[in-house]
Parts: structure tokens; C-alpha cells; sequence
């Protein structure tokens, strides 16, 4: 069988490199999606990434520009084939409170963490229902959940993901195209490592395995859910969050 080619959003970033290594090591020949500013990110990424050779392969994307996307996945169709697995994980925090929160900040954030999610899906959605094979597995957060003080924006927008997930999911259902999320808990990237030593002790301390996620942990869940015999898991989210939050 041909191998599949999945493209990773943000896929230069602490989670979205993992989740490229262990596509990867799935079999999959993988697209790195992400902005071209972060050159000197690029290149670690290349370094992290070299064991496996021309199965990873770099694309510069803003995912908020609607065309741009358009352009991008003509381009990655020509050169690497159709697009299988899409997973967006490019994400960006713009935290304040409510009462100190721009409309530059709430914006900001929509663009990237929620119309960057349109923008792909759109783009790959009618050629994945044509072949009749999709999995797009959009990365949200429990602080989609359970909502986070100083993060209306993030929070509003990761829970806007599942609801987009779970109406797409329908749409496409019958045609072989699964979509899911998946919501991880506190990872151990730099995203999280930006907190004090106080803060991060008191995040641990809530977390009954006892430790932040791995990128490994979230890109273990994200395989699953791409693989070619998880048809029948679709509109579901799964959460990798060390037992921080459960619910049904
Ligand atoms: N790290 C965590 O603890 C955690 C927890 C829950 C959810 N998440 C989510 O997981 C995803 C990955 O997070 P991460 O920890 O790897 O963060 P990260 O900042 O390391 O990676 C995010 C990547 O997205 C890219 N990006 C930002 N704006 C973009 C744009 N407009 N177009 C293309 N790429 C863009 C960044 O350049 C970066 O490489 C995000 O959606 C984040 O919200 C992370």
C-alpha cells in the first residue's frame, strides 16, 4: 500500500514535533506545517527530526490565512501526494483576564486556535470524502473543559474545536473521513515551563498520575486515532490529561 501522507499543523512546536516523529514511525510520510518567522526553530526541528530523513518534510503556513492554506495543499498534493491525516495542532495563548483582555488578544487567538482549524479542514475535507479515507485529529485542551481563569479566549476557542469536530465528524462520517480531538491536560513543553517553579508545583500537585504530560503521551493518542483501522471512532474527544479531569 502506498504510504499516507499526513500534514501536522504547528508541527515544529513541542508537541506537533513528537506527534511528526511517531507519524512517522507509523509509516506515514509526514508534512510539517508551520510559520515561516520561526527559522531558527526550523532548523532544530530538522536536526530533531534527521533520524528520519525525507519522511518529514518542512512547509511554511500561516494556518489563519484562508488562501494561503488553499496554496499550501495544492502545493503539498503535487509534490507529495493527497492529504490522509490532517492534524492541527498550531495553537497560540493570548492570557488576561476578561476585564484586561484587547479585542486584539481575543482575536489574535481566533484566528490561529479556531479559524486555522476551518481553514485547513476546509481545504483537505473534499478530497479526503472523494477518496473515501480522512482522519483529521484537531488538538484542543482541557482547559476547553473545564475553562481557565484569564483564558476566555483559549478556553472558548478549544471548546469551539470539539463542536466543530463533533458536526464535521457527521458531515463526513459515511465517507470514510473520521474527525476527533484530542485534549491534553499540562504537558512538559515550553509553553508550561514559562511558569513559575510555585505554579508548576501546584499544577503537579493536582495531577493524580503525579507528573506534567510527555509530547510523547499526546502524540501516542493522536497515532490512534489516525490509524487506518480506527473507522469507527469518530466525533469523539480523548482526553490525555494524567487524570487532572474526568468526566464521561
Ligand atoms: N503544551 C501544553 O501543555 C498544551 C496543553 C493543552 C493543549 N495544547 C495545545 O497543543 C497544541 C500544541 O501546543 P505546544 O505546547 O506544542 O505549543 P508550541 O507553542 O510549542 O507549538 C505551537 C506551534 O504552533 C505554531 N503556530 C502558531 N501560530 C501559527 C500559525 N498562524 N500558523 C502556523 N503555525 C502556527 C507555532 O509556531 C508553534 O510551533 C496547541 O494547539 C496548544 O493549544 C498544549
Amino acid at each position: 500500500m502506498e504510504r499516507r501522507v499526513a500534514l501536522v499543523t504547528g508541527g515544529i512546536g513541542g508537541l506537533g514535533t513528537e506527534i511528526c516523529r511517531q507519524l512517522a514511525q507509523a509509516g506515514r510520510t509526514v508534512i510539517a506545517v508551520d510559520l515561516a518567522a520561526r527559522s531558527e526553530r526550523v532548523a532544530a526541528f530538522r536536526e530533531e527530526t534527521a533520524d528520519f530523513g525525507a519522511a518529514i518534510a518542512f512547509e511554511p503556513a500561516d494556518v489563519s490565512d484562508f488562501d494561503g492554506c488553499q496554496h499550501l495543499i495544492a502545493r503539498i498534493e503535487q509534490q507529495h501526494g493527497q492529504v490522509d491525516i490532517l492534524v492541527n495542532a498550531a495553537g497560540i495563548t493570548r492570557d488576561a483576564s476578561l476585564r484586561k483582555m484587547t479585542p486584539q488578544q481575543w482575536h489574535e487567538l481566533m484566528r490561529v486556535n479556531l479559524d486555522g482549524v476551518f481553514n485547513m479542514c476546509r481545504n483537505v475535507v473534499e478530497g479526503m470524502t472523494a477518496r473515501g479515507f480522512g482522519r483529521i485529529v484537531n488538538i484542543s485542551s482541557v482547559n476547553g473543559q473545564t475553562g481557565q481563569f484569564g483564558q476566555t479566549n483559549y478556553s472558548a476557542a478549544k471548546a469551539a474545536v470539539h463542536g466543530f469536530s463533533m458536526a464535521l465528524a457527521r458531515e463526513t462520517a459515511r465517507k470514510g473521513v473520521t474527525v476527533n480531538t484530542v485534549s491534553p491536560g499540562y504537558c512538559d513543553t515550553p509553553m508550561v515551563a514559562a511558569v513559575s517553579a510555585e505554579i508548576r508545583a501546584g499544577i503537579i500537585a493536582g495531577i493524580p498520575v503525579g507528573r506534567l504530560g510527555s509530547p510523547s503521551d499526546i502524540a501516542r493518542a493522536v497515532v490512534f486515532l489516525s490509524a487506518d483501522d480506527a473507522g469507527y471512532i469518530t466525533g469523539a474527544n480523548l482526553p490525555v490529561n494524567g487524570g487532572y479531569f474526568m468526566s464521561f
